[in-house]
């Protein structure tokens, strides 16, 4: 959930959740090599009639998968650059335009994120995060073992924000989904699997770059099980 002023992440209202089973999620994913596997794994199809705006290169995937019916959103490919739109801007955009068309039960934001040794992180790990926190806005927040920024690499002013929120993990759109779901009261989990150790020797890039492919699969793991384990629970129950 988003960290609210008070810094714990927020409770999921008794009020408004459905006391049924989940039925529907949605998979918020940055890039399309995280997304790939699961969309395989859940056997989804690319939607054309996509229920965002005209013109946006956000796609869509859906399918049923056991009692779930499963949207994979990713913000595609940047209309300049070419590149996977990384990163809290498009993240929010997509993840408040899914709850808006597809009002989900829940909402999994799953992807990549950097590991900090200090913390007992290692390479192809897979976190299920308690709390998220921004690193990058300068105005002081609480605790968040994720902790969200706009960039990759880590600059000793953003190295002494993500230390203040006892990250484990650090990553470019959890803490953007979390206000988005947290703003539309929609619960959200997130799911982050480690390619590069933030405070190892290795250049963060090239670590990233060779681990991509590995750690997704174990990402690709850890969804399907998190969705087994879903499957016929209502958000209470989670
Ligand atoms: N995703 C994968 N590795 C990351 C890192 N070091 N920082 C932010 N996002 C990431």
């Amino acid at each position: 959930m988003a960290p609210p002023q008070d810094g714990k992440a927020a409770e999921v209202k008794e009020e408004s959740v459905p006391q049924r089973p989940i039925s529907d999620v949605v998979f918020i994913i940055a890039m399309k090599k995280e997304a790939s596997p699961l969309v395989e794994k859940f056997q989804l199809t690319e939607e054309s009639n996509s229920l965002f705006p005209k013109g946006v290169p956000w796609v869509r995937y859906s399918g049923k998968y056991k009692d779930l019916n499963i949207n994979i959103v990713s913000p595609g490919k940047d209309i300049v650059l070419g590149v996977d739109s990384v990163g809290t801007v498009s993240a929010s955009l997509i993840t408040y335009a899914s709850i808006q068309a597809l009002q989900p039960d829940l909402i999994i934001n799953a992807g990549t994120a950097g590991g900090f040794k200090a913390k007992g992180a290692c390479i192809g790990d897979v976190y299920l995060a308690s709390d998220v926190a921004f690193h990058d806005r300068r105005i002081p927040i609480p605790i968040g073992k994720l902790s969200t920024g706009d960039s990759l690499d880590m600059c000793p002013h953003d190295e002494t924000a993500i230390i203040a929120n006892d990250a484990t993990v650090k990553d470019m759109e959890g803490a953007a989904v979390a206000y988005v779901a947290d703003l539309l009261r929609t619960p959200a989990i997130f799911l982050k699997a480690v390619t590069d150790i933030v405070d190892g020797d290795r250049p963060t890039t090239e670590e990233f770059l060779e681990n991509l492919a590995a750690v997704t699969a174990a990402l690709d793991q850890a969804a399907t099980r998190v969705v087994d384990f879903i499957n016929g629970k209502n958000p209470l129950e989670l």
